[in-house]
């Protein structure tokens, strides 16, 4: 079977870095952030990248270039028991399950960002805090535009990885960065804006509670793509040459630089109008359009541009995100489902294409339910939250943790070691001083101090 591969080694970054950086770093971070205190959380959260993000995503770089297949089949030959494809299908499950989500708070970006064009969310604070609630809480709107970000995704998707994904994400990528920098520029020049970079950089520990260990991990793990089979997925499509652990770093660097910015963009603005950033997912979407109106110095139209940057680069943001997502569902119908010689599915002849529009529909059916969860249809909750909320919370702070546990437990432990070791020196090629540090931290710091975090947080550790 003929299966794709990026073409160049930026395209690799670019594509990879695109699916990390996305809603996590732009709408969640900047949440958490203000909810848990500024600075004290930003400082845990590297800690978690550096400690478990980086040696989780060299591990989920083995399995994929390796196994050089889906999620399921990589988990599976890296094994060497079928049991392990378990892994895979439950991280390509996650995956759908976020992208359900995503795709909804995606499609309120969207609705966000022509409301700005057309000043639809010009008011006072009250209008603008009336505005979102009316809108999240319809039926119709917000699950078409949920839809609508689906279908792009998927025909981004479709046209494979060279075509599609790696030339979108070469082109986007770039585009975003450019917007943040504009508007992190703009954001910090406003009188009063120190204080917001105070809050950002000058931790006080007296903020911390006891969510917030498992808070940032969760967000660490949700930032990556970390835990859901994705890095496994785009690795398979790395060539022989590509430097694991250096691309690994290099991805990392770039998502934590694009929160912190983020951070810069949102906080100072906020802070120079005296609005306090502590309101939870709403952030964006209620105190920003405020803080876009009243700053910039009473100069309206930089507000009004500045507003249409900002949800432009949400947009794009998600984009280069779902896409990551919905390519390994596809990848995973596309490569089970096509010329199978047995088993049950053994009649079927998936195109990548019709992968793609299983992914999709599985996918939507996911995100209609998210979508009205927020009020379109009353009482559709799930263990006292919204649907929508629940799956955020499932996914990444159990079912992300989980997939990390299970890959570092297979990397550092069951994986033979000459395995391991080719991979992350592509076959003796180039230098092997990290190795050690990589292979302890995946045998026993990542494994056991995400169980630890777990089981703290779950109350069952006091
Ligand atoms: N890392 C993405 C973000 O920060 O928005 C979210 C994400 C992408 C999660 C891909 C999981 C995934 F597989």
């Amino acid at each position: 079977m003929e299966r794709g591969n990026f073409g160049t080694k930026i395209g690799v970054i670019l594509a990879t870095a695109g699916s990390a950086v996305g809603l996590g770093n732009i709408w969640r971070f900047p949440y958490m952030t203000g909810q848990n205190g500024g600075a004290a959380f930003i400082l845990i959260y590297i800690l978690c990248v550096i400690m478990f993000g980086i040696p989780g995503m060299v591990s989920e770089f083995i399995v994929g270039r390796h196994g050089a297949a889906n999620a399921a089949r990589a988990y599976k030959i890296i094994g060497g028991h079928k049991a392990w494809a378990l892994v895979g299908i439950v991280g390509a499950i996650t995956s759908m399950i976020i992208l359900g989500f995503y795709a909804v708070v995606a499609g309120w970006c969207m609705q966000y960002l022509f409301a700005s064009i057309f000043g639809g969310i010009n008011g006072d604070a009250a209008y603008v805090a009336e505005y979102f609630k009316t809108f999240s809480s319809d039926a119709i709107k917000p699950t078409l535009w949920g839809i609508t970000f689906i279908l792009l995704t998927h025909l981004v998707v479709q046209n494979g990885v060279r075509n599609g994904i790696e030339k979108v994400s070469n082109l986007l990528m770039p585009c975003l960065f450019i917007l943040l920098i504009i508007i992190v520029i703009a954001a910090c020049l406003q009188p009063g804006a120190e204080k917001g970079i105070e809050f950002l950089l000058k931790p006080d520990f007296s903020k911390l509670n006891r969510n917030i260990f498992l808070e940032a991990l969760g967000q660490a793990f949700f930032s990556l793509s970390l835990g859901t089979a994705c890095l496994c997925t785009y690795a398979s499509y790395f060539s022989r040459q590509t430097n694991l652990m250096k691309s690994a770093a290099q991805i990392a660097g770039i998502d934590t630089i694009v929160a912190i910015l983020a951070g810069l963009m949102i906080f100072p603005a906020a802070f120079s109008v005296g609005v306090n950033p502590d309101c939870g997912p709403s952030l964006i979407f209620i105190t920003l359009p405020n803080v876009f109106q009243q700053a910039f110095g009473g100069v309206h139209i930089i507000g009004y541009i500045i507003a249409i940057l900002f949800y432009a680069l949400l947009v794009l943001a998600a984009l280069t995100s779902t896409i990551s997502m919905h390519e390994i569902g596809t990848a995973f119908f596309f490569e089970e489902l096509s010329r199978k010689k047995k088993g049950i599915f053994s009649h079927m002849n998936v195109s990548r294409k019709g992968g793609a529009w299983i992914e999709s529909i599985i996918c939507i059916i996911i995100c209609i339910f998210c979508s009205l969860s927020m009020g379109g249809v009353k009482n559709l909750t799930l263990f006292n939250m919204s649907i929508l909320d629940f799956c955020d919370f499932f996914t990444a702070q159990i079912l992300l943790p989980l997939g990390a546990f299970v890959t570092c437990i297979l990397v550092g432990w069951y994986v033979p070691k000459k395995v391991i070791r080719d991979e992350f020196t592509n076959w003796g090629t180039i230098r092997s001083t990290l190795f050690d540090i990589y292979l302890f931290a995946v045998r026993f710091i990542c494994p056991i101090c995400i169980i630890a975090i777990e089981l703290y947080q779950t109350g069952l550790l006091k």
